[in-house]
This record gives C-alpha cells, sequence and structure tokens, in this order.
C-alpha cells in the first residue's frame, strides 16, 4: 500500500482538473474506483445500453461505435470508460480537452493508436474548433486529415487509422457544437444523480476496502449528505474516518454530524458556497430570476463552476429552478436557509 513520493510528487488519490478550483468535488480516490461492472452500482439503464452496445461489437469483432457521456462531475463518467476498455481488452489512452492544443498532438494520439484501443478525452467540450475538424473524418470514416502546405499549393493527406472507439466525457453537454454531438453514434449518455441507497451501498464498499468500521447510521448519516454523488461519499467517507481516528471515537451517526459539522456539509449535503449561492439569490436578486453571470459575479466564482458544480445539486433537490429569464429560489430554499417569511420580491438588501 505504500506510495513512493519520490517518483511521484502528485499525490495520485487527487485527481485535479487544472483549470478549475480545487473542491471537495474533484477529488478521487483511484483504490476505490471499480474495477468490475457489478461493483459499479446504479445507472442501470447507460449500463444495460452499453452491455448491447459492446457485446454486439464484440461479436461482430469490430470496436463499439463512440459514445459520450455526460453529467455533473463525480457521478462515474471516467470510471465508464475504464470498465468499457477493461471489457475489451483494450488499453484506455487517456487525454482531455484542454491538453490538446494543437492539431500535431491530435494526429499523434490517434496515430498511435492499435487496434481495439479506446482513446478517452475528458472535459471533450474543451476543443477547439479547428481540433474538431480533424476529429470528425477520424470518427466517421477512420481516417486522418492531414494539409501539408500552405495557399494554394496545399495538399490533404488522408492517412487511415485503426479501427477505435473514442469515449469522451462533459460536464457541459450544451456547450458541444451539434456537428460533434451527433457524431457519437453508439450514443450520448447522461449519468443520473444517485438515490440514497447507492450511495450507502457505494460506502460500504469503500469502508469495507480503507478497512473503516462504520455503523448503518453512520452510513447513512453520510450518504444523506453526499451530494447524490459517489466522489463526494468517498471524500465524506474518508474525512469522517480522519475525525473519529483523531478523536478515538467509534464512526457513529453522532460522530458524523460532528465531523461533517466542522466541514460545513449541511443535512442536505450543501456546501458552504451552495448556501451563499441561496442568501445570494434570496438576499441580493430578492429570490431571482437572476442570470449564472450575475451570481458569479456577486458571489465572485466562475458562472461555469455554479452551473457546472452547484446548480444541478440544487436543482435536483429542488432548492431552485431554472427559468428562461434565470434561477429562482424556491420556498424549499428559504426554509432551508431559515430564512422563511421572507418573500421572494421585496428583499433586496
Ligand atoms: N457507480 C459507481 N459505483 C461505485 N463507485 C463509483 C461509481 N461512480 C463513481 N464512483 C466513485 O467515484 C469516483 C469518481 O468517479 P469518476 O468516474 O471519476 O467521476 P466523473 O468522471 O464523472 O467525474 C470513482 O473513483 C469511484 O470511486
Ligand atoms: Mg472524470
Amino acid at each position: 500500500m505504500s506510495r513512493t513520493p519520490a517518483k511521484a510528487p502528485k499525490d495520485p488519490d487527487l485527481e485535479v482538473t487544472p483549470q478549475e478550483p480545487q473542491r471537495v468535488e474533484i477529488f478521487l480516490d483511484s483504490t476505490l474506483r471499480p474495477s468490475s461492472w457489478k461493483e459499479y452500482v446504479g445507472q442501470e439503464s447507460i449500463k444495460q445500453n452499453l452491455h448491447i452496445l459492446i457485446t454486439a461489437a464484440k461479436e461482430r469483432s469490430t470496436p463499439p461505435e463512440h459514445i459520450l457521456f455526460y453529467g455533473p462531475p463525480g457521478l462515474g463518467k471516467t470510471t465508464l470508460a475504464h470498465l468499457i476498455a477493461r471489457e475489451l481488452g483494450g488499453v484506455l489512452r487517456s487525454t482531455s480537452g484542454p491538453a490538446i492544443e494543437r492539431v500535431g498532438d491530435l494526429a499523434a494520439l490517434l496515430s498511435n493508436l492499435s487496434p481495439g484501443d479506446i482513446l478517452f478525452i475528458d472535459e471533450i467540450h474543451r476543443l477547439s474548433r479547428t481540433i474538431e475538424e480533424v476529429l470528425y473524418p477520424a470518427m466517421e470514416s477512420g481516417v486522418l486529415n492531414i494539409i501539408i502546405g500552405k495557399g494554394p499549393s496545399a495538399r490533404t493527406l488522408e492517412l487511415p487509422l485503426p479501427p477505435f472507439t473514442l469515449i469522451a466525457a462533459t460536464t457541459r453537454v450544451a456547450s458541444l457544437s451539434a456537428p460533434l454531438r451527433s457524431r457519437f453514434s453508439g450514443g450520448s449518455f447522461r449519468l443520473e444523480f444517485y438515490s440514497e441507497e447507492d450511495i450507502a451501498q457505494i460506502i460500504r464498499r469503500s469502508a469495507k476496502i480503507l478497512g473503516i468500521k462504520i455503523d448503518e447510521e453512520g452510513v447513512d448519516e453520510i450518504a444523506r449528505r453526499s451530494r447524490a454523488t459517489p466522489r463526494t461519499a468517498n471524500y465524506l467517507l474518508k474525512r469522517v474516518r480522519d475525525y473519529a481516528q483523531l478523536k478515538k471515537i467509534p464512526l457513529s451517526k453522532k460522530t458524523v454530524e460532528d465531523a461533517l459539522g466542522l466541514l460545513e456539509v449541511d443535512t442536505l449535503g450543501l456546501t458552504p458556497l451552495d448556501r451563499k449561492f441561496l442568501t445570494v439569490l434570496i438576499e441580493r436578486f430578492g429570490g431571482g430570476p437572476a442570470g449564472v453571470g450575475a451570481l458569479g459575479a456577486a458571489l465572485s466564482e466562475e458562472p461555469s463552476t455554479l452551473s457546472e458544480v452547484h446548480e444541478p445539486y440544487l436543482l435536483q433537490l429542488g432548492l431552485i429552478e431554472r427559468t428562461p429569464r434565470g434561477r429562482t429560489a424556491t420556498s424549499k430554499a428559504y426554509q432551508h436557509l431559515k430564512i422563511q417569511g421572507a418573500e421572494p420580491q421585496g428583499t433586496l438588501v
């Protein structure tokens, strides 16, 4: 279990998207990543569809068609890509949209694929249009078009590529161009938030792997506060474990409440920023509607962080609603923040 810090200065447990601020949601424990379909809890409809896609492709001895996974961070998109590669017996070549800066970067990736390899592009919404143009013929007809020379004497060289499957993931499907989206002929799958029961099952499995003793009530309490997200569940379990270890107390419901109280994760799993989002929406924007740009400015946060990380869960809980004119707070939000009595209108401070 020991790691080699000298050789690996970056903690392999932490998967951090470089362009985004570090937050609890993007921490990842690679030891907890499911390595079989049986361990991958939930997302039943996606699993069934993938099973059909993969089995049929295997029978035909061709790679499955290209697949897109989308949804909020931490729901299991990258894990699905790993599971598919494992099932196909191919190698998963991982990269991400921001890492592919030049056409040459993509050309190198594509031309180095072996038959049956999977190319995984995370954050595919960050690809530039120029790169997309090179990706289209590769996805559609398995060729790499390289332009040689400039101006009138420029020629296009068509290099055949080995058969491959592209698996892409994004937290921001609305930013994908229509032509790119239409090329995922194997399917575009939206990952759903998990039920509390499924999250509890994930926590039990993680506790077992990490050798953590926790009672059922403790598991349920973490599950309730995990934002319906496996990555958050694993993160909170480890923080609660640390707390119990230091205090030398058993991992009970009370311990979970105290540890998560200290982390300012409330009973609905909201973080301080989630609550600030709601407070600003209610107090400064009279309950809304407010655009995500205005909310971002008021909170000093990237609007994309709000819309990709925070809003999906607030929407899921019914604390906010999305209207054509912006976000509005629901009565549940007022209740949760205990600003009961505050009216949606006229509460401007
Ligand atoms: N369905 C699942 N069952 C069990 N654990 C999961 C599941 N989905 C995700 N996880 C856990 O959450 C972590 C984050 O998942 P990941 O696939 O990296 O999410 P995403 O790519 O959508 O951000 C994984 O390392 C794994 O431990
Ligand atoms: Mg991922």
